[in-house]
């Protein structure tokens, strides 16, 4: 099967324009964050966050296939000691925009750093807002699945005589009947909690987040030969774990610096076919760099 990663510089809002309607299966991607890192990659205000994504959102849920998946990793940040609410404030207004605010996910980052503030602990985690265009959407569950671990040993061992009457009586839909159904079974679907460590080989962006985060999603979202889109692009992330798993995909990025280093990457990655070993190498030192 023959995988397309076509990256893209500029900027989203208009960029977009240029893609088809209803031709991505995954839309995964962390938008600039209000106000943040705003040396590194340009930071938009807190106050003008919404009213700056809403174009963007509405090229979007055209882009997006009616049985696709937007999945927004986004995070409020505080000022002056309260947490912004534009966060709440964009799925109300991208509600009116017609997309289905289905699910929310945390991203819980394992290995937060340390400190102290006068008024809350350190931040830990962060949001993956799950939107869709339509209720029925793809969703390939069994691909996620977690093993049963020691939950199943101690829980699953304790299960009271009325949680297991209740099942074998096939009265009602207890709690007990639910727990029962998954004695003897070896896999579970996991939370909507994703725990993982905030590290990533690469550290090419300020801003990157670890490739397990949209590995996770592809796999839950697409099929080898769909096609995901990053419209935030970055060092090209999620470009580069669906390239490895086998899907199309699409990143733009607003700055030059990031495309180029991006788009290197990927030419470096072609010449693998015919030149595999130095090649290989350097790209991959490259990005561990
Ligand atoms: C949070 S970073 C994404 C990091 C990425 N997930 C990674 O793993 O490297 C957001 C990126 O969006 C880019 N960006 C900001 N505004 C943009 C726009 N209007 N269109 C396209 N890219 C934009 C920034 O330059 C930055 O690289």
């Amino acid at each position: 099967m023959e995988i397309n990663t076509d990256i893209r510089l500029g900027d989203s809002k208009e960029v977009l324009k240029e893609l088809p309607d209803n031709s991505v299966d995954l839309i995964f991607t962390s938008p600039p964050y209000a106000d943040q890192r705003k040396k590194t990659y340009g930071g938009i205000h807190p106050t003008k966050y919404v009213e700056w994504f809403l174009p963007i959102s509405k090229e979007l849920l055209r882009v997006l296939k009616p049985t696709g998946s937007f999945v927004l990793n986004i995070k409020e940040r505080v000022v002056s000691g309260e947490r912004s609410t534009y966060v709440m404030e964009l799925i109300l207004e991208m509600r009116k925009q017609g997309w289905l605010w289905t699910e929310e996910y945390i991203w819980h980052k394992k290995n937060s750093y340390p400190g102290k503030w006068p008024n809350r602990f350190r931040d830990s985690w962060e949001r993956l807002l799950h939107f869709n265009k339509h209720k029925k959407f793809n969703m390939y569950q069994e691909e996620v699945m977690v093993p049963m671990g020691d939950w199943a040993k101690t829980r699953l061992k304790n299960l009271s005589e009325t949680d297991k009457k209740r099942d074998e009586s096939k009265v009602g839909s207890g709690f007990g009947k639910n727990i029962s159904n998954w004695v003897n079974r070896d896999k579970a679907y996991p939370t909507n909690v994703l725990h993982l460590a905030t590290e990533c080989n690469n550290k090419n962006h300020s801003a990157a987040f670890p490739e397990a985060l949209p590995e996770w999603f592809i796999k839950l979202f697409t099929q080898p030969g769909d096609t995901v889109l990053d419209p935030f692009m970055g060092s090209g992330t999620t470009n580069f774990v669906a390239q490895r798993m086998s899907r199309n995909s699409i990143g733009i990025e607003i700055k030059k610096e990031y495309y180029d280093m991006v788009q290197n990457l990927i030419e470096e990655k072609k010449l693998v076919l015919f030149d595999p070993k130095e090649t290989y190498e350097t790209a991959k030192l490259k990005r561990s760099n």
